[in-house]
């Protein structure tokens, strides 16, 4: 495991902010809005389609705090574009979006430096004012929206608007129970990508939007038996975005990352990490609302307290809940965090989610990947794909 302490020098203009929206490309955008709304706590936030004049794909967008996800589907017959990434990937995130400032300089320089750009600067306006965007071919076709905000004062983007079916007298898009779960923002979204292909996809985070390597690890830190791993973190020079890009690694058996990549036909967003300052709240209301998540093996928890008795770190939650919900930990003299894995938000085994607490700890749960790895291998065998 390596962490890497230099930041490189400052980018002479450009800065990224923060991750701003995801957008997943769906089957069924009304209902896979619904499921992340009942499952994970995401409330409706605004909307596009027939009823607000746009006749070619319907947007519902959620939000829990700063976490904002788009769900799209195509409303017509004949959408080529929309029918083919379906065909090849089923359900997934086509894009991830980050909010940055001087987007004039970030574009200019990454086509100087060859990046593919799917959308030039453009600008959308309505009455609260002004967005400027773009949008980079990343890998595979998953893509990063670079979100200029400026002074805009919307809920998000221009010409949103509200759910038609939410109105001050009709609460029916929100889920009738339920606590809020805690989500605070997106911690970290990961990529997968087939063998050999972590280098390059690295390299142009690197290259094209000036981006460091952050954190990493080899498989001979992560395998179990059967499968392994190799994977570096990537961030932004204020390190406010993390994108882990994994590959898998030869091991006796089929890597989950090569499971990964055979359903969604190539390289794609593996999961997205919700951070939350209080998880045991969380995953109770969340398992509350029907969402159900790996399970750690019985093992787990027996060599953790054996561990954790020789460790400097104090872990302020009760074990015994930890273990009921099935919350990993991973540690170091200095802090620790925990987190849990959702099983597939969709039927191909492909995305899933991850819900994160950090306690000062800045790392990605290599300590918990051997155990993260055996209870998907055991998923994996029973889907016969092991
Ligand atoms: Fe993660």
């Amino acid at each position: 495991m390596t962490t890497y302490l230099d930041r490189g020098p400052k980018p002479e203009g450009g800065r990224f902010l923060n991750f701003h929206h995801v957008t997943f490309w769906v089957g069924n955008a009304k209902q896979a809005a619904s499921y992340y709304c009942e499952k994970l706590g995401f409330e409706p936030l605004c909307y596009r389609g027939l009823e607000t004049g746009h006749r070619e794909v319907v947007s519902h967008v959620v939000r829990q705090k700063d976490a904002i996800f788009v769900f799209q589907s195509p409303l017509n017959p004949g959408n080529r574009e929309f029918a083919e990434h379906m065909e090849k990937h089923g359900d997934g995130v086509k894009d991830i979006a980050f909010a940055v400032e001087d987007l004039d300089y970030i574009v200019a320089l990454a086509k100087r430096r060859g990046a593919e750009i799917l959308k030039d600067i453009s600008e959308e306006r309505d009455t609260h004012g002004s967005v400027r965007s773009a949008t980079l071919k990343t890998c595979g076709d998953t893509s990063h929206t670079l979100v200029e905000i400026g002074g805009y004062s919307g809920p998000f983007l221009p010409n949103f608007h509200p759910h038609p079916e939410s109105t001050p007298n009709n609460t029916s898009v929100k889920p009738r129970k339920g606590e809020p779960c805690g989500v605070r923002f997106v911690d970290h979204c990961v990529l997968n990508q087939p063998d050999e292909q972590m280098l390059p996809v690295v390299e142009w985070y690197e290259k094209i939007l000036q981006f460091h390597r952050f954190w990493s690890v080899d498989d001979k830190q992560i395998h179990t038996e059967y499968s392994a791993l190799r994977s570096i973190v990537m961030t932004n020079f204020d390190e406010t975005i993390k994108m882990p890009v994994n590959e898998p690694a030869p091991g006796k058996r089929k890597s989950q990352i090569q499971e990964y990549v055979e359903y969604y036909g190539g390289p794609g967003t593996q999961h997205i990490a919700l951070n939350t300052d209080d998880i045991i709240r969380s995953i109770k209301e969340m398992r509350a609302r029907g969402m159900t998540f790996l399970k750690a093996p019985d093992t787990y928890y027996q060599q953790l307290r054996d561990k954790l008795k020789t460790s400097k770190v104090r872990v302020v939650e009760d074990l015994e809940e930890l273990q009921k919900l099935s919350i990993l930990i991973d540690y170091d003299d200095n802090g620790y965090l925990l987190q849990i894995f959702t099983r597939p938000m969709q039927d191909r085994p492909t995305l899933f989610i991850e819900i994160i607490q950090r306690r000062n700890h800045q790392g990605f749960g290599a300590g918990n990947f051997k155990a993260l790895f055996e209870a998907i291998e055991q998923e994996q065998a029973a889907r016969g794909n092991l």
